[in-house]
């Protein structure tokens, strides 16, 4: 076979057993579980007791498995995220070495929520120029660490996950058809978490501006435009007709985004996959969690068009094309998964009150 692209040929997640839900959120600030579920979608999300890493690793193990390959087989890990466990060694370092993939090149890859459809972009041509034959790409966030519990607007949004797939060769016609990749750094400020990063102040002296910062009506304005735009660039580019999408996984951030998405690109909700309400928006995460649970659920048919579309901070926009193959089910199983944790959801968000301030309802 003459490799052309790459296909996802495994898949696999990892969600960290602490659930957050919006009663529970009721407890801290002045919100309600039906202001949460018509404003956003969400019901409840996950609190993570282990960092990215542990995450992205376990995740990464399901998806080889998946894919019938072993961790020898790996040559490049690709690990999209904006909440590393470090900057140096990189978050894919650390993966690298929980995984002994000792034959792995390795890196991150940071587009915000938009980080698994750029390195599906990024694996593929790694692919498709013939240097790396398998590719472990991993989507995983440990968002909570940044929340702000005094902040209603934001706090209710997002959770922790990882999910990863493993890409691999493929002919003419399969696979990955077609990719599309933006940015708008003229708007980067609507959409921020100022002070992580070497332009901060050393030992963050100002809590306030270590949370994330955002403009929400204005990201979600951006989103619903920019995720249709680029959905129709990708399946222009791939040669196909909005008809013949058999399935759109969206980035899960808030489900009218989703929902006016789908409306404005005229697709039916039956072809749209949504599973927000359990997790929240987990960023880089979200795409990866939501098509492992797609295949799972019977979502996706031999030679189905699924169409991935995403924005995040940045503001960054990606979508992508993938003409699914003959095998939908998994090849094998792994049993791997993360450690237990005696602590509560309470007690693992204890540092963020710490260090933001007590939710109001707490103080
Ligand atoms: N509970 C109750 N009331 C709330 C809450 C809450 N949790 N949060 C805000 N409100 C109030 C506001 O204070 C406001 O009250 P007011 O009218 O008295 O001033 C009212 O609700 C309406 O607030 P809006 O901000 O206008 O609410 P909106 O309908 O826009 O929903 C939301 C807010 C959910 C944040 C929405 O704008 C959104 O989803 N935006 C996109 C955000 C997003 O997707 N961000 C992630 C991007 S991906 C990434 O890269 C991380």
């Amino acid at each position: 076979m003459t490799v052309r692209t790459a296909e996802i040929t495994g898949w696999g997640k990892c969600v960290p057993p602490n659930v957050l839900t919006n009663h529970d959120l009721e407890q801290l600030v002045d919100t309600s579980d039906e202001w949460i579920t018509s404003r956003t979608g969400i019901k409840e999300r996950r609190i993570s007791h282990v960092e990215v890493s542990d995450m992205a690793a376990i995740a990464g193990l399901h998806a080889l498995a998946a894919a019938g390959k072993t961790v020898e087989d790996v040559d490049l890990i690709l690990l999209a995220t904006c909440t590393g466990d470090s900057i140096i060694p990189s978050t894919a370092s650390i993966v690298q070495r929980r995984l002994e993939a000792w034959g792995a090149a390795a890196m991150d890859l940071n587009a915000a929520c938009s980080g698994f459809v750029y390195g599906l972009a990024v694996g593929t041509d790694m692919i498709r120029g013939g240097a790396y034959k398998t590719v472990l790409l991993i989507g995983a966030e440990k968002l909570h660490y940044s929340m702000d519990f005094t902040d209603r607007a934001t706090c209710i949004l997002f959770g922790d996950a990882a999910g990863a797939v493993v890409l691999e060769g493929a002919g003419e016609g399969a696979g990955v058809l077609s990719s599309d990749l933006g940015l708008d750094g003229s708007v980067g400020h609507i959409l921020e978490v100022p002070v992580d990063g070497s332009k901060g102040d050393r030992g963050y002296p100002d809590p306030q501006s270590a949370g994330v910062s955002m403009e929400g009506q204005e990201v979600f304005r951006r989103a619903v435009t920019k995720m249709g735009e680029s959905a129709l660039i990708s399946l222009e580019r791939a040669g196909l007709r909005l008809d013949e999408v058999d399935l759109l996984i969206p980035h899960q951030a808030n489900v009218r985004i989703i929902d006016a998405t789908a409306r404005r690109l005229g697709l039916d909700e039956s072809k749209v996959f949504v599973n927000i309400h359990a997790y929240g928006n987990t960023s880089a995460a979200s795409i990866p969690v939501a098509l492992t649970e797609a295949l799972e659920s019977g979502r996706i048919e031999p030679g189905a068009n699924v169409v991935f579309a995403a924005f995040g901070g940045g503001l960054t926009w990606a979508s992508a094309v993938h003409r699914w193959g003959d095998r939908t089910s998994p090849l094998g199983a792994s049993e791997a998964a993360l450690p237990p944790t005696e602590l509560t959801t309470m007690d693992l968000l204890k540092p963020n009150f710490d260090f933001f301030g007590l939710p109001e309802r707490l103080a």
